[in-house]
This record gives structure tokens, sequence and C-alpha cells, in this order.
């Protein structure tokens, strides 16, 4: 069936012959050789962002194609509603929960009901943290999405060569994902040696995670925060040369910020995700760069995973050391992130069929 899956998510196939290839999976499956009859409970963290949208797509059809029933369930970013959706998951006697993590230190209680009934718990992208009832991982390289965002402002500005100085603002995401530190650091280790020799200059001087997080990865909230930065930093007619952001989203409502602020070209700006909205951005050069994931490829590889569990094999594991949850290591497969800009996004994000061309026009 891996075949038939991958397929299913080249994102082209028709509706049609999704129901056709599920159903032929069901009946396939109907026997009883692991897969038929099973279901799993898909939680996801939020509609306003495209990203999820996609890898709630791409693990639906994914498990359907492999004969699952499906629940898929989003919780706008409120963290006790994923919370209820997932007791109810749980009530629905569901044999595989994939979790995307709204608050990843809220989980401890609703998963210890999951272990009680043997229930396979998936951590999808965000690990769940303080709990011992989380048994698999499936992300990227979380650390290297953040080298990619520090090396890409490092070359832009030509550090290496010595110019400067430049004033550089950072950002990062939601203080209750487990992600975001991996983010930061991954960057921070790349450009703070400038800071410290001077060549990068941090004006604001908001350089701690708990100065520079955006509750719930929210654009909004960025907006308003580089608005502050702005009017209280940059009142003077200096500019900003960089800024260090995440993920799209807040990559986005930064340029509004600047935008408001009267730039009419652009500082370099980082962001996460390949949204559409943000390679189109990339395109009209309002932001710099962004790191695609495949989303496509994070689905299929969950997929296996909870196949392999469920039909008492080791799934494919490629990281046991990084992921420590607090109360273990929880073993990992990570993917590869990929740097995207002006000069790649057409053969990354277009010609692998990420995103359709028509869509950028
Ligand atoms: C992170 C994820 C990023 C981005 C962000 C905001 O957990 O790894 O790719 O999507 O959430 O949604």
């Amino acid at each position: 069936m891996n075949v038939n899956r991958r397929h299913l998510m080249t994102g082209t196939i028709g509706a049609a012959a999704v129901a056709m290839v599920a159903s032929a999976c069901a009946s396939e499956d109907g026997g009883g050789d692991g897969s038929g009859g099973k279901k799993v409970g898909i939680a996801m963290p939020t509609k306003t962002s495209e990203r999820w949208i996609l890898d709630g797509n791409n693990l639906k059809e994914s498990f359907e194609g492999e004969g699952y029933e499906v629940t898929l369930q989003y919780a706008n970013d409120v963290a006790a509603d994923q919370v209820s959706q997932i007791e109810t998951m749980v009530g629905q006697n569901v044999d595989v929960l994939v979790i995307a993590a709204i608050d990843n230190k809220s989980l401890s209680g609703v998963l210890a009901q999951a272990k009680g009934q043997d229930i396979t718990v998936i951590a999808y992208d965000r690990l769940i943290l303080d709990t011992p009832d989380v048994d698999y991982y499936a992300s990227f390289d979380n650390t290297k999405v953040g080298t990619l965002q520090g090396t890409y402002i490092v070359e832009a500005l030509d550090l290496a060569n010595q110019a400067g100085p430049f004033n550089l603002e950072l950002f990062a995401g939601a203080l209750t994902d487990n992600n975001t530190q991996y983010f930061f650091n991954g960057a921070w280790d790349v450009l703070e040696p400038y800071v410290t020799g001077g060549q990068l200059v941090v004006k604001s001087g908001q350089t701690t995670l708990e100065q520079i997080a955006t509750e719930n990865w929210d654009g909004a909230v960025a907006q308003e925060r580089m608005d502050n930065i702005l009017s209280n930093f940059y009142n003077d007619g200096s500019k900003v040369d960089a800024v260090l952001a995440p993920y799209d989203g807040i990559s986005r409502g930064i340029v509004a910020s600047l935008q408001g602020g009267g730039y009419t070209a652009m500082p370099v700006i980082t962001g996460q995700d390949a949204e559409v909205e943000s390679v189109k951005y990339i395109i009209d050069g309002l932001q710099s760069m962004t790191v695609y994931k495949d989303t496509r490829e994070l689905a299929s590889t969950t997929v296996d995973m909870v196949v392999a569990v469920l039909a008492g094999e080791k799934p494919d594991v490629n990281d046991t050391e990084t992921y420590d949850n607090g109360v273990k290591v929880v073993p990992a497969h990570l993917l590869e992130p990929v740097s995207v800009d002006v000069n790649n996004y057409q053969e990354v994000v277009v010609d692998s069929g990420y995103i359709d061309a028509k869509d950028l026009a």
C-alpha cells in the first residue's frame, strides 16, 4: 500500500480516485492483516495556518488509503479545547492518536488515559513534554530550520567578509511549542558571534526567548511587537537591516509593520513553512526566504510509523538522542528542511508539486 499512499499525496489526484483507492484498501484490509477496521484520531492545532490544513488533509487521505477510519479535529489554538477533543477520541476507542500539540505540557492527563487503553501516541511535528505516554515523534530537523534561517541572514549581509554593522531584530514562536527553542537556538548559534563581534546590533536589546516569543505564533502579535520596536528604538532615522522570523505568518506580520513604518525596501526577513502567501512575498521582494518542510513527506512518515507499530514491528526512526521530553527520550524520525528563496522556489516548491504555479500568479 505504500506506493498507493505516496501517490495519493501528490495533491493532484481527484477525490473520486481517492475514494476508490481508499475503498479498495478497506476491502483488502478487511480480512484483518492489521490495519483493517483500525481507528486513528488526528488532533491538529489550528486552521489559521495553511500548513496545518495541508498536514491534516494529507494525514487523513494517507490513513484512509491504508483502510483506517479517521477522526480529524482542529482546536483553533485553544489548548483546553484540544485536550477535550483528544478525550473524545479516547472515548471513541481509537487505536492511534496523532497529535500536533497546542500546549506541549497540557496533555499528560489525557495521554495517561490513552495509555490505559493501549492507544499508540505519535507526537506530530511538535514534541509533547512531561509524559511517559508518547511513543514516537515525527518531525523535521528543527535545529537545522534555525541554522538555515541564521545562515541566510549571515550570507545575505555578507557578514563573513566583515560587512556591517547592521541592525537585527529577533522573533521566536510560541513558548508553549517545544520547537520554538530549537528554531531559535539553531539560528542564534549562527548569529550570536556576529552580535558579540559587533557586526550585528540588536537595538531593542531583546534577545532572550521570553522577550522575543510570539504568543500562538500569531502574526498580529508579531506585528504589534515590531511596531513597538520601530517606535521605541528606530525613531532616530536608523533602519532595521534584518529580522529573524521563525514562521511565515510571523514574517508577514513583520512586513505589515515595516510597511506601516514607511519601509519601501524590506530588510532581510526569514520565514518557515513555504506558505503560498509567503512564497508570493518572496517573489515580490517582501520576504527574503522561507524554510520548506514537505508536509506530504511528514504525513507519509507518520503513517509508515503507525502501520509498523500496529503490525508489531519497529518503526523506522533516525534519531534516538535529541528529543528528551523531560521524562524520556522519544524516538524520532526527522526529515530535512530546505532553504527557499527567489532563486530556487520554482524548483523546490513548484516543480515538486507542493504549490501549484497558478496559486502564485
Ligand atoms: C511549529 C512548526 C512550524 C510552524 C509553527 C507555526 O510547531 O514546526 O513549521 O508551522 O509551528 O504553526
